[in-house]
This record gives C-alpha cells, structure tokens and sequence, in this order.
C-alpha cells in the first residue's frame, strides 16, 4: 500500500516536494491546496496536471491522505493542522516562523488521538548534522554568532534554522554564552539579534538559497561550521524520511535528528 500524501503549499517547497513524491514508489501524491495561489494547477514530468485546490476540508475528505506536508506560511499552517487532525491526518511540517503555543496545542491534540506529527524548522541532512557539530564544539567556546543568509523572497528572520541552532549550541554550553558587547553601534541593528547568549546575522539577497556559518571565537582561534544548500533538492531526502517515519509515530516531534540517530 502507497502513502497517499496531500501537499500545502504550491511555492517552491510545495512544488519541489510534489516532484520527489512523484518519484518515491511507495508515496502518492494525492493533491494541492494552496488557498492564495495565483493558478490552477501543477505540471509534473509525463504531461501530469495536478490541480491546486483553495480550501483544505473537502480535499482531505476526498482524497482521505495518510499525512500532509505542509510548506507554507505561519499563519496559514495552525488552520491546516485543525483540519488535518480532525480528520486524523499526520502532519510533516517544514513552515518556518511558527509559534511555540501552535506546536504544544498540536502535541497535545496528536497525543490525544495517537497520530503522528513532525515539525523540523530544516530537511537538509547537512543542515542537522551542522547543528549536531556546533551543539559539541559549544562546550568549547564560551562566544558563538550566527550568519544565516537566504533569497529575498524568505518572509521571516531570522531562519528557524538559526533560532534552533542558537538554542542547541546553548544547551551544549550548558548555558547562554557570553554575548561581547559594543560600546557604540553607529547604525542600529548592525550587530544583529541575540537570542540564548548567540547573536544571528540575518542577510536577504537574491541568488541565495539556503547558507548558515556559525562562527565560535576562543583565544586566538576561530572555528567556522558551515552548511549550503545550493538546490532545494537537498530538503527532499529529510521529507521523504519523515513521511515514511510519521506513519509510526504517536505525537509530536521536533528536529529531524531525532530521527535520523544524532540527537
Ligand atoms: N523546513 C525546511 O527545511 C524548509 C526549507 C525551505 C523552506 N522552508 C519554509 O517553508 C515555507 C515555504 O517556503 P517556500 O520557499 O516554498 O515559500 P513560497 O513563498 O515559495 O511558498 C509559500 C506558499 O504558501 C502559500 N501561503 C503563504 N501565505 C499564506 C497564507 N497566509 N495562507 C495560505 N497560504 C499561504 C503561498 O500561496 C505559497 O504558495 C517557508 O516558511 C519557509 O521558510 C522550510
């Protein structure tokens, strides 16, 4: 039997995860919904139309999927997941931005009816494996700062990516790190925004996709952890994962190294 999979979002994420289900043998993409997309429908390799829907509900009762995963926006993503879990749908989730409240309310309701959920704030193996890297040489250093630098299309800054970063290189120091201080910041913002003791650099540019360096200072040395991902291609083989590990889960989990054993 075939995971049959429902996408939300028909942006660049939803398209390109749309494509790798097309090519997993044993996933179906199902359909679209995308309430504010500007077209009609999706073109996949061998002439496919896939057509984008505008409202979830009625969707989900028709074509009844096994999961949905969603790559929209903050605002749209706690709608969807009210309609999915009422319909006891499992969720995979890469939407960036969302509120903690959203994510202990969706724990509780999966826990509730024992459905899987998975929220990871990114796919990329590399992107993991990073985080991993900077949380082991965190207890190192007692100063870190983030440069995270995607297109300018993204909506939120920083990246989630860099938030959970920030707070895994915390945990691995065992504490907020010491943040240097700047007597005089000539045009405000320039030296960023700090969170758990890491402060994070946030650049916009077109031609970007995805980049994080995480910078640790020490005593006349630097170590540089670095992550590009030069194709969206790279979140597919983490979403692919994650819809087949979801099928097996009972409530939510957050971070993709969980699943992949670098926890
Ligand atoms: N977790 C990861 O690995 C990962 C990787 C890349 C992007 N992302 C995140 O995925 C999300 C989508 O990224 P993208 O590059 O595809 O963006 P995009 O702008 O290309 O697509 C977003 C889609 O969401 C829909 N949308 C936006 N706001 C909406 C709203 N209020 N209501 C309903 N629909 C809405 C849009 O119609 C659009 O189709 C972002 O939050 C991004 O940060 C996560």
């Amino acid at each position: 039997m075939k995971i049959k999979v429902l996408v939300s979002g028909s942006g660049k994420m939803g398209r390109e995860v749309l494509h790798a289900l097309s090519l997993e043998g044993d996933m179906e993409p199902v359909g679209v919904v995308d309430s504010l997309s500007p077209e009609e429908a999706i073109a996949l390799p061998g002439d496919i139309l896939v057509p984008i829907e505008r409202v979830a509900g009625p969707l989900i009762s028709r074509t009844r999927p096994d999961v949905i995963v969603d790559f929209t926006n903050a605002e749209w993503t706690p709608k969807l997941a009210r309609d999915a879990i009422e319909a006891n749908v499992r969720l995979v989730i890469g939407t960036s931005g969302l509120p903690e409240s959203f994510l202990s309310h969706l724990d509780e309701e999966c826990r509730k009816r024992e459905l899987g959920a998975i929220v990871a704030s990114n796919f990329a193996i590399g992107a993991v494996l990073m985080q991993q890297m900077a949380r082991l040489a965190a207890r190192f250093y007692d100063t870190a700062e983030i440069i995270e630098q995607h297109h300018d299309g993204k909506a939120d800054a920083p990246s989630g990516t860099a938030i959970t970063t920030a707070k895994a290189i915390a945990e691995g120091h065992s504490g907020p790190l010491r943040v240097p201080q700047t007597t005089k910041e000539t045009i405000p913002g320039t030296r960023g925004g700090t969170t758990d003791g890491v402060t994070i650099h946030s650049v916009r540019l077109p031609g970007l996709v995805a980049h994080q360096e995480v910078i640790f200072g020490g005593p006349g040395e630097t170590l540089r952890i670095r992550h590009d991902t030069m194709d969206r291609a790279s979140f597919m083989p983490g979403v692919t994962l994650a819809v087949r590990e979801v099928m097996g889960l009972k409530g939510l989990v957050i971070g993709l190294d969980k699943l992949i054993g670098v926890e």
